[in-house]
């Protein structure tokens, strides 16, 4: 039995992350605690919204006053912290608005924690999600493992590196039950569209250009958003107290390769002519200090816990084609900026 507080659930990764744990632990209590930004969606959650163990809760991490009023009424025994701002582009052009959600909120959260707990310890957990681009950049060759030197270089991976050295710290110096993990780029339905893959397919479908940054070279290794999900599962209920787990799909593509692929399975399902929407492929300035390289080591999680990715890319892709096909008012909703109504429609009237 616990009762969580989700943050950043109505996000690409936290609502299915969200959705995994309200339906498969009905006896768990979630609170989904989202600022709504541009990047949180509640649409991404109507399926779930109506369950006795979910609630929802407007605010943002770094309002210590409402953490604190929430872990007392609610009576937290864990934290499973997603909230960022977790776009490297916008990191670029507004540097601060990171240091601020992803350092001052991940230590606000964990200075409420700290607070609420009070060193009694026993059964609570602490889960900070990260990424492998806190690692840096790698070359042609080799892996990020758990002990490799943190080296980010973008204002979004330094501000994550920050807050997983405040995650560290807390459980160091106040036993904090704290667990990690930092996972490679994530894929499928609900990413909003202003990122590589979601981007690509609705510009696909409405016959726009798809911008590929530089010479399209640089590599990214994508897993399907619910392996994430399942991976944390995992670690939630059986990682070590203390721990890092990196979780990543060993699927390597560079972008060109990447967006050829979605190109090709496009023009399948959409009844185009081969080679139609490659026509689309339009090489663009590329991002100021873009990492060439990323690529996760994830043998310690399959060792110790045994997760593995259940699904294979082509597989991944071609389910996350399908359900942006099969949600074109999600697609239009999000491009239009018509979601953030929903807010106001579902709970404001209330
Ligand atoms: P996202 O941008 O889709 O969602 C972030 C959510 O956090 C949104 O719902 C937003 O409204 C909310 N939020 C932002 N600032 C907030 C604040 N101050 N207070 C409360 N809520 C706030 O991000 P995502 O892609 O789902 O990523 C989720 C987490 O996973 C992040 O911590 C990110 O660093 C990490 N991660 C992402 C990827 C990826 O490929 N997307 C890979 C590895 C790790
Ligand atoms: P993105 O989805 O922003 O994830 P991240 O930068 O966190 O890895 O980008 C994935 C890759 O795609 C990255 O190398 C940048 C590149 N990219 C483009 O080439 N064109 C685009 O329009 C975007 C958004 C990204």
């Amino acid at each position: 039995m616990h009762s969580i507080l989700l943050t950043g659930g109505a996000g690409f990764i936290g609502s299915h992350l969200t959705r995994l744990f309200v339906n498969k632990y009905p006896n768990y209590k979630i609170v989904n605690l989202d600022k709504l930004t541009y990047a949180g969606n509640l649409e991404n959650l109507t399926d779930i919204e109506h369950l006795p163990n979910y609630t929802f809760v407007k605010g943002d991490i770094t309002d210590l006053e409402l953490l604190r009023k929430l872990f007392k009424e609610h009576q937290f025994t864990a934290v499973l912290h997603c909230a960022a701002e977790s776009h490297v582009d916008r990191s670029i052009t507004d540097p601060l608005a990171f240091v601020t959600t992803n350092v001052l909120g991940t230590s606000s959260l964990l200075l409420a924690a700290k607070e609420y707990w009070a060193g009694k310890y026993e059964g609570k957990i602490f889960y900070h999600i990260s990424t492998d681009e806190v690692y840096g950049s790698l070359g042609e060759e080799g892996f990020f493992t758990e002990d490799t030197a943190y080296d980010p270089r973008s204002p979004y991976s330094a501000s994550k590196a920050s807050s997983d050295h405040m995650v560290r710290a807390f459980y160091h110096t106040y036993q904090m039950p704290v667990k990690l993990s930092n996972c490679s780029n994530n894929y499928g339905p609900y990413h909003f569209p202003e990122k590589l893959i979601p981007l690509c397919i609705h510009n696909i479908i409405n016959n726009k250009p798809l911008p590929i940054y530089g010479k399209g070279e640089n590599v990214r290794d994508w897993l399907f958003v619910e392996d994430h999900a399942r991976a944390i599962d995992v670690i939630f209920h059986k990682g070590k107290i203390g721990e890092t787990y990196n979780i990543g799909g060993h699927n390597e593509w560079t972008n060109i390769a990447l967006v050829k692929e979605l190109c090709r399975q496009m023009d399948e399902k959409l009844g185009r002519e081969e080679g139609t929407s490659e026509k689309l492929i339009t090489y663009v300035k590329d991002r100021a200090g873009h990492d060439l390289r990323y690529a996760i080591d994830a043998t310690k999680l399959k060792d110790e816990l045994g997760w593995m990715p259940s699904l294979q890319f082509e597989e991944g892709i071609s389910k996350t084609i399908d359900w942006y096909l099969q949600n074109k008012k999600w697609l239009d909703d999000v491009t239009s900026g018509n979601y953030q109504k929903y807010y106001e429609a579902q709970y404001e009237k209330r």
